[in-house]
């Protein structure tokens, strides 16, 4: 039987599907799974189905484990609040594959804001959903033995987001590294691990969450610095001046929810892994595929470097971000 076929079968046994044909209809995106969208009696849902091998150029070696973990963190984002994950509807016998509701109408975030319609509220949104799911799983026995991926999350953000970088600098290798190892070791709430515009879509409910892959009991720090880290990629890109406002939500609303810990401390720790994850949008291993202008690299590159050299809080660091040389 084929992939698709068992993927077929699987659905019909968890009687998702009627007796009709069933059409896997592939969804855009997919570097790291195949994701189908499929009608059903009872309304479209998506199957999501992780590569063992990842469709980039660099080809990362993944564990197929990870839709596992994708499945658990859907699962408990809904606990802390239905409106920040779609359904989880099965989960499928083959390759870690699973079915959730589809959500219609929900543009992805990153198209909207490439489109110039930059909402500063629903900016703010994302910071509040994030530290919603962050302060309902900090310091929380059960949640950290739910996710011990730190295996995972070493090989596809510590390694190609920081050490990669790290190799390659010998006058910024040890403030790198020393950071990786601080993240590598900050065991405090279920991270999402891949917050970024193009995992959110926009619904009338506000932010949904989609590919938590990444998801690992660690820093919630890392969140709120890869997410803020698109936004100010994006401001360069455009020049748009309500990108920079919309980081500045999203960090704002953010801190207004850190009730497990020092908020300051976290900002630091924020301040720190954005600067190091700008520097490895524009010299790692996972590019900004549309920040290809030299000039908008140099922006960045030159302000990461200043900043992983002398570190601010993510607050400072937002309100101080440049979009271009004037
Ligand atoms: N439940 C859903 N409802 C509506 N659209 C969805 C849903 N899940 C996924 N999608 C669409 O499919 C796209 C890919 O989903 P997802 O990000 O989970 O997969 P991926 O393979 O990890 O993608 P990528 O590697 O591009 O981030 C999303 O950007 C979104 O457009
Ligand atoms: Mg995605």
């Amino acid at each position: 039987m084929t992939a698709e076929a068992e993927i077929i079968a699987g659905l019909r046994d968890a009687g998702l599907t009627g007796e009709g044909d069933v059409v896997l209809q592939p969804l855009t995106g997919g570097v790291s799974c195949d994701v189908w969208k499929v009608e059903t009696p009872t309304g479209p849902i998506v199957v999501k189905r992780p590569l063992p091998q990842l469709r980039v150029a660099a080809e990362w070696l993944a564990p197929v484990e990870r839709g596992t973990s994708e499945v658990r963190w859907l699962r408990r984002a809904r606990g802390v609040d239905p409106r920040l994950a779609p359904e989880v509807l099965a989960e499928l016998p083959t390759g870690h594959a699973f079915a959730m509701r589809f959500l219609p109408g929900c543009p992805v975030w990153k198209d909207e804001l490439m489109a110039g319609r930059v909402d500063v509220a629903f900016a703010a949104q994302v910071g509040t959903g994030i530290a919603a799911v962050h302060a309902a799983t900090a310091h929380n026995e059960s949640d950290r033995a739910d996710f011990p991926n730190d295996e995972m999350f070493r090989a596809l953000r510590v390694d190609p987001f920081l050490l990669h970088v790290a190799r390659h600098d010998a006058e910024l290798a040890p403030v790198l590294t020393a950071l990786a190892d601080d993240l590598s070791g900050r065991k405090i709430a279920l991270a999402h691990g891949d917050v970024s515009p193009k995992n959110i879509l926009v619904s009338a409910d506000g932010p949904v969450f989609l590919d938590a892959e990444c998801a690992v009991y660690g820093d919630p720090a890392f969140d709120l610095a890869f997410c803020t880290t698109h936004l100010l990629l994006k401001a360069v890109w455009s020049g748009d001046a309500r990108l920079n406002d919309a980081a500045a939500a999203l960090v704002d609303a953010y801190r207004a929810g850190i009730d497990w810990e020092d908020a300051d401390g976290l900002m630091l720790r924020a301040g720190k892994l954005t600067a190091a994850l700008l520097l490895a949008r524009v010299e790692g291993k996972s590019p900004a595929p549309y920040l290809t202008d030299p000039e908008h690299k140099n922006i960045v590159r030159d302000q990461a470097r200043a900043l992983i050299a002398r570190p601010s809080p993510l607050g400072e660091l937002v309100a101080n971000w440049k979009r271009n040389l004037a």
